[in-house]
């Protein structure tokens, strides 16, 4: 019953917003917030709360977002969390191939892993719709309704690049993770830095879309984003740009509002697992019973991350 509901409430809330004159793009992910709101107020008379929305985004490519998009979702249903995930890569489809290498693996090899559901976003025949509503808000809303009612986490990962449906995902999330590798030339995206890689002289482009989606969920009167910085890719060594990041979004995090949680170190782990639609927690259930130090190392760098987010109602236990 639940899923369905944002699908019913979406066009009557986008008109109104319209017609007050706001841009499209702030209208409909307004109109989505509305509509958790709504299923928010009535979650009492389904005997459950709506699902916590994880969203993954960074406008920056390869920072590691479907890789840390595979492993929170694995390692929450793996603790048994009802979890759905969603790729709004439309292109590269990089989680939802991640999740077919999965399926595939384990019905060769006759195992049975606990894995997060995936849904697609369905294709919608655009001429269907009202004048003025946009098909991917549509798309999105549809995809996200299927998931809804069935599970405790939404785990959304975006492309890296600034897309429609990466915007309204991020007006939608209760926990936005960021991944963010180890460079400066990363962190460009959330604030420009002066040339002495220390004075932060302003937020960039992705910063002020994040910013832009507190605002709205701000007005529709939903809790702020709690929003985590995670560093990936770390090297042993240049110890000296590992400790300038380090001050730099120390610094950010109180200026522009967010924690920064312990990341992953650069493991060739992380490439290797992909084929096999595999993560790190699945190691010892494929009969790998020595793990090396990486691995190991790696495994705790999960765990602390999945504690640093803390999730409601999840007490990490791997
Ligand atoms: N900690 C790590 N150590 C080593 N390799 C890593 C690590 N994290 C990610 N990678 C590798 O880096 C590459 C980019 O990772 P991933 O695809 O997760 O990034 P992304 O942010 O989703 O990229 P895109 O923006 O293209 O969607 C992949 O080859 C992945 O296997
Ligand atoms: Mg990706």
């Amino acid at each position: 019953m639940g899923g369905r509901q944002i699908g019913a409430l979406w066009p009557r809330n986008v008109r109104p917003l319209l017609a007050q004159g706001r841009g499209p793009a702030f209208a409909s992910r307004a109109q989505v917030l509305d509509c958790r709101e709504g299923l928010e107020a009535e979650s009492g008379a389904w005997g459950r709360a709506v699902a916590h929305i994880i969203v993954v985004g960074n406008e920056k490519g390869g920072a590691g977002k479907s890789t840390v998009a595979m492993h929170v979702a694995t390692a929450l249903a793996r603790m048994g969390h009802r979890t759905g995930t969603l790729d709004l890569d439309l292109r590269q489809r990089t989680l939802a191939r991640y999740l077919e290498n999965r399926s595939r693996h384990m019905a060769r090899e006759g195992l049975d892993l606990p894995s997060p559901l995936f849904a697609e976003l369905p294709e919608i025949d655009q001429s269907a719709l009202p004048p003025g509503e946009n098909v991917m808000d549509h798309r999105l809303s549809a995809a996200v309704a299927t998931l809804e009612g069935t599970c405790d986490f939404i785990l959304i990962d975006c492309p890296g690049s600034h897309t429609r449906l990466s915007q309204v995902a991020h007006s939608l999330a209760d926990t936005l993770v960021t991944p963010l590798n180890d460079s400066f030339v990363d962190f460009d995206l959330l604030a420009r830095v002066d040339n002495d890689g220390e004075t932060i002289m302003g937020p960039s482009v992705y910063a002020e879309m994040v910013w832009n989606a507190r605002q709205l969920r701000a007005q529709a009167g939903l809790e702020p984003i709690d929003w985590i910085v995670v560093r990936n890719r770390m090297g042993a060594q240049n110890m000296v740009n590992k400790k300038k990041m380090e001050a730099a979004l120390s610094k950010l995090s109180r200026r522009i509002g967010f924690r920064v949680a312990p990341g992953f170190n650069e493991r060739v782990i992380f490439r290797e697992l992909f084929p096999r639609g595999l993560t790190l927690l699945d190691l010892r259930d494929i009969g790998v019973t020595n793990l090396n130090i990486s691995n190991v190392a790696a495994r705790q760098e999960l765990r602390d991350l999945v504690k640093a987010l803390q999730l409601p109602g999840v007490t990490v236990g791997f």
